[in-house]
């Protein structure tokens, strides 16, 4: 990018507004002299301790780096708008919610989207087989509202207790710091539900060929509410206009021979060519209930609504057509999270939302700051009136005209800040039920993985089993075993081609001929078992 471009784009990180110069200075504004030398005595030393420039230069530069995110460290980021099309579906928009940036037709919402991959760390390949993410903050006029989804419409665990054993089996193991096909599939063989997940990211499903070319979702259920308080489920999908476009494992290898940032380079260069990419957001309607007649949970995010049951109805289209101008501002120090909602959408009982609400704002506080709200990339762009003070990095606490200053604190009748009125009858969902820690009923954990199995085109079966045979075949017996007894009870034909190829990568494996032997002897007994 020349820099006559950086110049002519809205920056979200100058905002003093002061008149600004090439002169290069400290961060007390000082102009520096000179930037080469040290203050010596002599030319060849010993160095001060009063080189103030030298020892804030440097003190900032050791200081450089912040905790990346402990998932989806590796991202890029683009600045768009979404405009709603004011309806869902043929009826408006209002029969559902009464959230206000989906009323009117043409209402145009700014917004902010980071795409990522999940396991490793900040620079790590863009090719890698990997869920990726899709998070979306929509400034609207009542607050942000934070979509924080993936490309893929289901997850691999239901319980949120279970989201740090997961993140681990899949992250390099801890003591040679490489991640490991034994610990992953170790801890799948034991997940029965994670069997869907697994059938799509092993497909080429888990390699988008980059950012503009896949799907998002919000995966897990949330609830819509109109003015009367009434509620619905609601699942988010992002259509890509730019069509889907997915990766065998060859191609990634191909790509990432060459280039590990692909998929940045890529959305990057899209928005400076002016081919803005653009989304179709559409939402899956259920009633509130708990729909006694399917097989699964609405509430459970290892499962797909099905299509034909639960339509993809248009509510709105985002076009991303602005790159940040730098990337640590906005893209690493943008902060998401399930918990920003705004008026008129809400969350629903599923048991993985609720634990994810808890933890994006309790990391951020951590990896950014107390006050990372304050980050312009991550306040709302409307006012902001609150009595929660200071902290660290406290850049700005606003004045409110008539407001008394001294009052933080509410409530008051001294002239503090008072609540809003309810722009809606609340909805308030009756529970009653014991306390328990108990798995969901309707588990289901196979069905619709097979479904996925026989949806898929060939190719994309062929690459399954290649790559999942190529995994598995890592992995000791009695894991291989329980594999493909999971395989087998997803669908036959998937049971039979992955243990086929496990025993046919047998001679390239490791170990001595007896062990091989018994492995093969638990192929077969597993095959046998999941056929049952
Ligand atoms: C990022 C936790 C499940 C999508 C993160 C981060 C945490 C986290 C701690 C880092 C946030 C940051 O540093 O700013 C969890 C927990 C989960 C869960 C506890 C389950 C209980 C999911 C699911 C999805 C998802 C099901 C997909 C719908 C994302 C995305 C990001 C992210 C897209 C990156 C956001 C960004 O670009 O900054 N998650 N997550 N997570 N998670 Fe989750």
């Amino acid at each position: 990018m020349s820099n006559e471009n950086a110049d002519t784009k809205q920056s979200t990180v100058r905002s003093t507004g002061q008149e600004t110069s090439d002169i290069l200075t400290t961060r007390q504004g000082h102009p520096v002299y000179d930037n080469q030398n040290l203050r010596t005595v002599g030319n060849r030393g010993p160095a001060t301790l009063e080189n103030y420039h030298f020892l804030e230069k440097m003190s900032h530069f050791d200081r450089e780096r912040v905790p990346e995110r402990v998932v989806h460290a590796r991202g890029a980021g683009a600045h768009g708008v979404f405009e709603a099309y004011g309806t869902v579906g043929s009826e408006p928009a209002s029969r559902y919610t009464r959230a206000k940036l989906f009323q009117e037709k043409g209402k145009i919402t700014p917004l902010f989207v980071r795409f990522s991959t999940v396991i490793h760390g900040g620079h790590s390949p863009e090719t890698l087989r990997d869920p990726r993410g899709f998070a979306v903050k929509m400034y609207t006029e009542d607050g942000n509202w934070d979509l924080v989804g993936n490309n893929l419409k289901i997850f691999f665990i239901r319980d949120a207790l279970k989201f740090p054993d997961f993140i681990h089996a899949f992250k390099p193991d801890p003591v040679t710091n490489r991640q490991d096909p034994v610990r992953q599939f170790d801890f799948i063989s034991n997940t029965p539900e994670a069997m869907h997940m697994i059938t799509f990211l092993f497909s080429p499903w888990g390699i988008p060929a980059n950012y503009r070319q896949m799907q998002g979702s919000g995966v897990n259920t949330y609830k819509w509410v109109n003015k009367e308080g009434e509620a619905v489920l609601v699942k988010y999908h992002w259509e890509p206009l730019q069509g889907i476009k997915n990766l065998t494992t060859k191609e990634a290898q191909t790509i990432q021979a060459k280039n590990f940032n692909h998929a940045t380079q890529d959305l990057y260069e899209a928005i400076e060519r002016g081919e803005y990419p653009q989304w179709e957001l559409c939402v899956q309607i259920m009633s509130d209930d708990e729909h006694a007649e399917l097989d699964f949970d609405p509430l459970d995010d290892t499962k797909l609504w099905p299509k034909d049951q639960f339509p993809w109805l248009p509510v709105g289209r985002m076009t991303l057509n602005r790159n940040p101008v730098n990337y640590f501002a906005e893209v690493e120090q943008s902060a998401f999270g399930t918990g920003v909602l705004v008026d008129g959408l809400d969350f629903s009982d599923d048991k993985m939302l609720q634990g994810r609400t808890f933890s994006y704002s309790d990391t951020q506080r951590y990896r950014v700051g107390t006050n990372y709200l304050q980050l312009p990339i991550n306040a709302p762009r409307k006012h902001v009136a609150t009595n929660q003070r200071d902290g660290q990095m406290a850049y700005h606490q606003d004045i409110v005209d008539g407001v008394n200053p001294h009052v933080n604190y509410e409530p008051s009748s001294l002239g503090g800040l008072k609540e809003a009125e309810r722009p809606g009858k609340d909805h308030t969902p009756h529970y009653s039920a014991s306390l328990v820690r108990a798995k969901i009923d309707r588990q289901n954990n196979f069905k619709q993985a097979g479904e996925t199995y026989r949806g898929f085109e060939e190719w994309e079966r062929t690459e399954l089993i290649f790559n999942l045979v190529d995994a598995l075949s890592k992995c000791p017996a009695h894991i291989q075993e329980k594999m493909i007894e999971m395989c087998y009870a997803c669908d036959d034909d998937y049971g039979r081609r992955i243990a086929e190829g496990i025993q046919q990568a047998r001679p390239t494996m490791e170990g001595t001929e007896g062990a091989s032997a018994d492995a093969d002897k638990a192929v077969k007994e597993a095959a046998e078992k999941g056929k049952d």
